[in-house]
């Protein structure tokens, strides 16, 4: 080829060399086929030198951006965003928002970047820290309300262990004294920030769903089916077992409740479904292994009116309701370097618990 004379590709995508954004168009297999004028400025290379190399090199974490054609390739979804760090020549990292999308032609990707400005990422971890501390101070205030009753339940439930003579009786009583033994931990836990947040241990997941189906059969003990689903390779994590229960009895027992109508007809099932994810992207990271525990149920879905918010305290669809549920449940799987995740349609609500495997 004839030095100068543009490729067939950089005549094709000459449009984008008059934009501000960074673009690249890259092949299936992560290949440069393009590089707009903006990106080469901003890496520090010509696109002479990107084009045909691995696109996936210019960022700091490689694996990511393959996985991310790979979930466009399988059609996981249209368009994709996400935080990464372009690494220039000079070896400084810049901060980016990548949006991938399909082109129009098979097999090939829009990469496009628009650079995170230093301050709006600051503002925004700002906030996100400033509303951390506001969840925190209501937390503990809530968690001293808890704590003084607590007390009071557990006694009287001792002294009515006492009193009755039926072994099934008696196992109620006994989930009672369990269970506010475990909130007094939990609580404990919670008002005291400076101790150890966290008790790590070796937590197996499968554990922790038996416990919450214990918790969740003696409250609702007719009237709903609890199906489990599991993977059994599933390896055993380093993590804080009491809160991952927690966690998930919230998210349970918020099926269960949604499940009011269906118990009644007699139909109401709420599923634990376990697997390993590979190669997943969540909290804008890029992942190898996670595991994922699934809580389902065929209950009316989340209220539309809340869906974006129910992770925000004080966020509840009914009367009654704290809102606090699953702002615990949040911050306990962030906690784990994990995330919740909900889907919802009328009939089928999945809470999506993920947290990276080691
Ligand atoms: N499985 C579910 N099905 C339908 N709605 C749900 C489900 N899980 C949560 N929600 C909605 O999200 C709201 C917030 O839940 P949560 O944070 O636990 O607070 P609370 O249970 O105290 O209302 C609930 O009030 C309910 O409206
Ligand atoms: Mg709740």
């Amino acid at each position: 080829m004839a030095f100068g004379k543009p490729s067939a590709p950089a005549r094709r995508f000459q449009a984008f060399d008059l934009l501000a954004t960074l673009i690249a168009v890259v092949k299936s297999d992560g290949s440069v086929l393009f590089a707009n004028a903006a990106l080469e400025d901003a890496l520090g290379t010509s696109r002479r030198t990107l084009e045909g190399s691995q696109f996936g090199a210019c960022f700091s974490e490689p694996n990511v951006l393959r996985t991310a054609i790979e979930g466009a390739r399988a059609h996981d979804f249209a368009t994709l965003r996400y935080e990464a760090f372009l690494r220039r020549v000079n070896h400084e990292l810049l901060p980016v928002l990548v949006t991938l999308a399909q082109s129009d032609k098979a097999g090939e990707l829009v990469v496009e970047m628009s650079v995170l400005e230093q301050q709006v990422r600051q503002d925004r971890e700002e906030r996100l820290l400033d509303q951390a501390k506001a969840n925190k101070e209501l937390i503990r205030n809530l968690a001293h309300e808890i704590k003084n009753p607590l007390g009071g339940i557990r006694g009287a439930a001792q002294l009515l262990q006492m009193e009755v003579e039926s072994r099934d009786l008696v196992e109620y009583t006994q989930v009672i004294i369990h269970e506010a033994d475990r909130l007094q931990t939990l609580v404990d836990r919670l008002l005291a920030p400076h101790r150890k947040p966290h008790v790590v241990g070796d937590v197996n997941i499968h554990e922790v769903i038996e416990r919450v189906r214990s918790v969740i059969l003696a409250e609702f003990p007719r009237d709903l089916e609890i199906e489990r689903d599991f993977d059994p390779s599933i390896p055993e994590f380093r993590g804080d077992r009491e809160q991952l229960i927690q966690a998930t009895l919230n998210i349970a027992h918020n099926a269960a409740q949604a499940l009011a109508e269906r118990r009644a007809a007699g139909d109401a099932q709420i599923t634990f479904k376990t697997r390993v994810a590979r190669q997943v992207i969540f909290n804008k990271q890029w992942y190898r292994l996670a595991l994922e525990l699934h809580v389902i149920d065929n209950g009316p879905g989340v209220p539309d009116a809340i869906k974006d918010r129910i992770f925000l305290p004080l966020v509840s669809g009914r009367d009654g309701g704290t809102g606090l549920g699953l702002t615990l449940a949040q911050t306990f799987v962030q906690q784990h370097h994990g995330v919740i995740e909900c889907d919802s349609v009328p009939g089928r609500t999945d809470f999506k618990i993920l947290i990276p495997l080691p």
